[in-house]
């Protein structure tokens, strides 16, 4: 043997014992991967060593270094599937120790469920949707013009003292809205009548006891077409009422005011906690209020470009909150913003 082909067994033998430390140590099959490329791999330090020892043999010897070289690497290759065999078989035998308990009880799933004021809202909307409306939508922050102007309520009207307003900083012309009503004015801005649509949402006022919340949710009413009277105003109600609560459940229009209607009124129902006999939630009356209503004001069509001697509408703003609490006889209106999921959890 030259002493070149001496010399490389030597490096070939220590790459070699190199290589079976390394694989050793390897504990994932990643691992040993990269370790069979770096020394037996084509780009490996076994082919490297092989490329320098050729570089400067003559043609006589070149046959005895791939011998050589190839024999590392044949058994280094075969060193390595025995060590992959070896990590797949440890893998399997992990496997097969890690026992399953199958008698524990199984892990329960909460379910969601819907928040009482959604499911109000969700069958409200749907009473009305059979008569036809459909659900019309505007911005929570709205401009004073659709918030109030629109609705003849201008600047200096005492009726602005009735809501107390959330103004938005730095923009005087903007509100947090007060009421569903600026989606009548949204809803006939963009299209000519017949008008039939039902707007639920939340809204905000400076407003803070049991029954009055400083966000809270209304659902108004708007129906506009020729010859639309109070009576269909009435009728409307009264089947929803009956819808929502009960057959025998009573509706009465009491003389009222609002700016953006007229004739106005307050929309009472029989006392759903003591039906219509009078207790102390009614203060022995036997009504409760739920909403205002009247038919829209000419001053109103006029801001919207309708013309008041063909149409004639009516329009409501209920409470959703209130009709909830009524509903599941809820008696602070808090309760239902606290996000206390013992509460929400009586609604499944
Ligand atoms: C209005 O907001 C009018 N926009 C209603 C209307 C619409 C009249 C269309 C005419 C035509 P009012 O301020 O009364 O009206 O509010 C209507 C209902 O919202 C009340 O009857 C009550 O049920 C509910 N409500 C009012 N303030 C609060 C509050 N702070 N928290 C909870 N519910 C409230």
């Amino acid at each position: 043997m030259s002493a070149r082909c001496y010399e490389l067994k030597q490096k070939l033998d220590s790459l070699h014992r190199e290589f079976t430390q390394e694989i050793a140590k390897a504990a994932t099959e990643q691992q040993l991967r990269k370790v069979f490329a770096d020394y037996g791999g084509s780009a490996g330090s076994i082919r490297l060593a092989q490329k320098d020892a050729l570089r400067s043999a003559p043609n006589a010897e070149k046959k005895s270094i791939g011998q050589l070289t190839n024999e590392v690497v044949q058994a280094v290759e075969a060193e390595f599937e025995r060590r992959l065999a070896g990590l797949a078989e440890e893998e399997r035998k992990r496997d097969l120790e890690r026992t399953a308990d199958v008698t524990l009880p199984g892990r329960k799933r909460v379910l969601g469920h819907l928040h009482p004021i959604t499911l109000v809202r969700r069958e409200i909307t749907a009473i009305f949707a059979q008569l036809g409306f459909v659900v019309a939508e505007g911005p929570q922050i709205e401009t004073d013009f659709h918030n109030f102007e629109a609705l003849a309520i201008p600047k200096d009207h005492p009726a602005r003292d009735m809501q107390d307003t959330f103004y938005v900083e730095g923009h005087e012309d903007l509100v947090l809205r007060t009421h569903t009503s600026p989606v009548q004015i949204r809803t006939m801005l963009s299209g000519a009548p017949p008008v039939r649509v039902i707007a639920p949402g939340p809204v905000y006022r400076k407003d803070d006891d049991p029954t009055h919340s400083p966000m809270f949710n209304q659902i108004e009413g708007l129906c506009v077409d020729q010859g639309i009277t109070f009576a269909d105003l009435k009728g409307t109600l009264l089947h929803f009422v009956q819808r929502f609560f009960g057959a025998d459940f009573q509706v009465r229009l009491r003389p009222s005011f609002f700016p953006f209607t007229e004739p106005s009124a307050e929309i009472d129902m029989s006392c759903a906690f003591c039906r219509g006999q009078g207790c102390r939630t009614c203060k022995g009356t036997g009504w409760m209020e739920i909403g205002g209503s009247g038919m829209v004001d000419p001053e109103v069509f006029r801001h919207v470009g309708y013309d008041s001697e063909k149409y004639t509408g009516f329009a409501f703003g209920m409470g959703i909150d209130r009709m909830a609490m009524l509903r599941y006889r809820i008696n602070d209106i808090k309760l239902m913003f606290d996000g206390d999921v013992r509460f929400v959890r009586q609604f499944r």
